[in-house]
């Protein structure tokens, strides 16, 4: 398969997660017979800097004439602090959301045994939890009118959504939830909102059409709550574009690191793939960020190619590295690796090179003496 594939590092660690991405990625072409050609363009902080623009139009264009985009993260505190700059990284990736048409994005949520301890809720409410958020990305009040008064003393933001608009996500929604457990749950806040009593007429009237999947409907002031005391009771929530930029934030840290959430954005064309953390300027350059929720957005790309076997080794190699405590700093503060030295045993074990019993010694040789 040639696929052509255009990478944001976009800015803070983003860079170095996604180098991960590609090594990982190249390795999987070699070992599987693909061609995967890589286009590198600017977006974000980086791309103020250099251009002026957070999105550059031959970046929309290259991801326009793309397969699938792999993007690092966005944003720089220079721009957090001050409310008045006029152009902020930000505006990068909405944008660009906007004209790839990347109405739906999926954020899978699942534990892993190993990272138990890791996580602020108890064994109890968190083992096995296993759900995939499905959040619209294109519409609703990140996209709606935006007013300042000239005294600048009050301000709009309008939500906005159209049936069409809530229809088109929906249905992704709908047959992922038929393809899992069958059971799909709309968050909204209808009892205040006139878009959010819009969507749960829509999502009504698209149930009759999948009747293997049973709906549910859940104020997002109690999906709050419920996603904290009874995770596990989730399959596919599906919800407008804030409230599931706020609930994904929540549920990712159910899995004990933010570091290792990945995310698809889907729409008509090409999807774009990216790990859910931001840009930890902190971390930036120092070989510490956590790789893993880049690699898995790159096995979510490769699910996208229908390239199943090859994301699930992606996978795989994955939860090699946790098993065997092969992780980074945000995982084990003390005993930690670096970001390039996970993605170096990621890629051993693609291309198949890691024996069934590995000697650990030599892997102990690269441990981080970064403390
Ligand atoms: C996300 C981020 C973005 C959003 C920001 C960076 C604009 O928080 O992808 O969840 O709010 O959608
Ligand atoms: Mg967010």
């Amino acid at each position: 398969m040639k696929k052509n594939i255009a990478v944001i590092f976009g800015d803070g660690i983003g860079p170095e997660v996604t180098q991960q991405s590609i090594n990982v990625l190249n390795a999987v072409a070699k070992t599987f017979g693909h061609q995967f050609e890589f286009t590198y363009s600017l977006m974000g902080a980086t791309a103020i800097d250099q251009t002026g623009n957070p999105l550059p139009d031959e970046t929309i264009e290259a991801c326009l004439n793309s397969d699938a985009v792999l993007f690092g993260a966005i944003g720089h505190p220079k721009y957090d602090n001050d409310p008045t700059a006029t152009v902020r990284p930000e505006q990068g990736l909405l944008k660009l959301r906007k004209s790839l048409q990347l109405y739906a994005n999926i954020r899978p949520v699942t534990t892993y045994p190993s990272l138990q301890h890791l996580s602020p809720l108890k064994a109890k409410n968190s083992e096995g939890t296993d759900f995939v958020i499905y959040r619209e990305l294109t519409g609703g009040i990140y996209f709606g009118r935006k007013e300042l008064n000239a005294d600048k003393t009050r301000a709009i933001d309008e939500c906005i959504y159209t049936e069409q608009e809530i229809e088109r996500v929906a249905h992704l929604a709908f047959q992922h939830a038929a393809r899992r457990r069958k059971k799909l749950t709309l968050v909204d806040k209808a009892n205040v909102l006139e878009t959010s009593r819009l969507w749960r007429k829509v999502v009504q009237e698209l149930a009759q059409q999948y009747h293997e999947v049973a709906v549910d409907y859940m104020f997002v002031d109690n999906a709050a709550m419920q996603l904290i005391i009874n995770p596990r009771q989730f399959d596919v929530i599906l919800t407008e574009n804030m409230f599931g930029d706020i609930i994904s934030d929540e549920a990712s840290v159910i899995a004990g690191s933010l570091g290792l959430l990945p995310s698809a954005s889907v729409g008509n064309g090409s999807a774009l793939f990216e790990p859910i953390h931001g840009s930890y300027p902190q971390a930036a350059g120092k070989d510490i960020a956590n790789p893993l929720g880049s690699v898995l957005s790159a096995a979510m790309l490769l699910d996208h190619f229908e390239l199943t076997s090859e994301a699930a080794l992606v996978r795989e190699a994955v939860d090699w590295t946790l098993k065997h405590n092969f992780v980074t700093k945000d995982i084990d503060p003390v005993n930690f690796y670096s970001t390039a030295t996970i993605g170096e045993l990621i890629c051993e074990y693609v291309s198949n090179k890691v024996p069934g019993e590995f000697h650990q010694a030599n892997v102990e040789l690269r441990k981080s003496t970064i403390i």
